[in-house]
């Protein structure tokens, strides 16, 4: 029997990276996370050694900045890795604004330097998470992987960045396959709910926020904007349940086995688009609470409507989202209800 395939995951404590771990072990692979725990919380990978079960033993923890290139040195060193899933970055719209430096020094820096690393071992396969980000406000929906590609912040100009540099090193040395995956709106959580997402401080996304207010960490929603020329007036966006995405990770690392594969770039969300109002509703339903908002105006650099064109990653990944905005919020609520301060206190979880 062949031994298990090995994959380095950047960032795996994070939101999508523990969903995605997950998935791996139980795909079979060996999966080893490098995190230095920013955003998130060791809690995390031992949630996922439990959903793991026998599995568990295929997964490896390194407390580890990945732009502390000797450690990096040293992990490569000491394991073969089929294939990296890069996560590790900071994500958050708001702060690249007001620190760009710290936001260029941690994505860009971080990912040269495993980009370094993982050509000095030898290892040339490569999943970046890049983001609907790229495609800035665009002029037509739903958006194609060939549509232009612009960015309003600095964290978006990181995505454009990296996704720039991959190419160049695909052109430089054909050995590399590198696949972009661009994720729309990740929400929800592992059904079990014992994962999810936990952003430290405020949270800037949609979802964790709503979260937030009906769990009472927040008193109120601010609905940014009611005047675009959307179904009801409020932004849309292309929401795509977590697990799906991870299952995205799958069919990627599937992809490597496709001789002709060099540096691709796919769309990873459901291709429906879904307003503010109906997702809060939505959640509504699945929650059983009234989540009290405040209609303000537009939020500076907001696109109007996004959403995905899914042809492509159905037709070369074989991947397709399976659930829907119900689910999403169905299993956002079970994360929510049974962890209301996240990761923050083992103790409190509601078993
Ligand atoms: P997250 O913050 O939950 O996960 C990112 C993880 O990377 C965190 O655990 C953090 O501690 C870690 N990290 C950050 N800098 C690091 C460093 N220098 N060294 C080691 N670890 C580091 O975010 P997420 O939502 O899981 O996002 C994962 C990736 O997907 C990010 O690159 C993000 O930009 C991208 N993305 C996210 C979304 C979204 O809406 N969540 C959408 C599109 C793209
Ligand atoms: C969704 C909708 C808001 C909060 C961001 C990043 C993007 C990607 C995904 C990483 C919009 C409205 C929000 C609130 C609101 N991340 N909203 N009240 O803006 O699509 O994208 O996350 O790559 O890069 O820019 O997501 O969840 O912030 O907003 O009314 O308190 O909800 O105006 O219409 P967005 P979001």
């Amino acid at each position: 029997m062949e031994p298990p395939l090995c994959i380095l995951v950047t960032g795996g404590a994070g939101y999508i990276g523990s969903h995605t771990v997950l998935q791996l072990l139980l795909d079979g692979y060996k999966a080893v996370v490098v995190d230095n725990l920013d955003n998130s919380s060791e809690v995390a990978i031992n949630r996922v050694q439990e959903l793991a079960g026998d599995r568990a033993l295929n997964l490896s923890f390194h407390k580890m900045d990945i732009r502390d290139k000797p450690a990096l040195e040293k992990l490569f060193a000491s394991t073969k890795f089929d294939a990296v899933i890069h996560f590790a970055g900071l994500k958050a719209v708001g702060e690249s604004v007001e620190k760009p430096l710290m936001y260029y020094n941690n994505n860009i820096i971080g990912t040269l330097t495993l980009l370094q690393v993982m050509t000095a071992y030898g290892c040339k396969k490569l999943v970046f998470s890049s983001s609907a980000t790229v495609y800035g406000s665009p002029k037509e929906v739903p958006c194609t992987e060939e549509f232009p590609l612009s960015a309003v912040n600095p964290y978006g100009r990181t995505k454009l960045m990296i996704e720039e540099i991959c190419r160049d090193i695909y052109s430089s040395d054909p050995d590399w396959k590198i696949l972009l995956l661009r994720f729309f709106n990740p929400i929800g959580a592992h059904p079990s709910g014992k994962i999810g997402e936990d952003p430290h401080g405020i949270p800037n996304n949609l979802m964790p926020f709503l979260q937030q207010v009906a769990v009472g960490r927040q008193p109120k929603l601010q609905v940014y904007g009611t005047d675009y020329s959307t179904k009801d007036g409020t932004g849309v966006r292309d929401y795509i349940h977590v697990v799906d995405l991870a299952d995205g990770h799958a069919a990627a690392l599937r992809k490597f086995s496709d001789p002709k594969i060099g540096c691709e770039v796919y769309n990873l969300g459901t291709g429906k688009g879904t307003s503010v109002l109906e997702l809060v509703s939505a959640f509504e339903k699945a929650s059983g609470k009234k989540i009290p908002m405040e209609k303000t105006g537009r939020r500076r650099g907001d696109a109007e409507i996004i959403y995905a064109s899914t042809a492509k990653a159905e037709r070369e990944l074989n991947w397709k989202a399976k659930y829907g905005l119900e689910e999403m919020c169905r299993d956002q609520w079970n994360w929510a209800s049974k962890n209301p301060k996240g990761y923050q206190n083992e103790d409190d979880v509601v078993n």
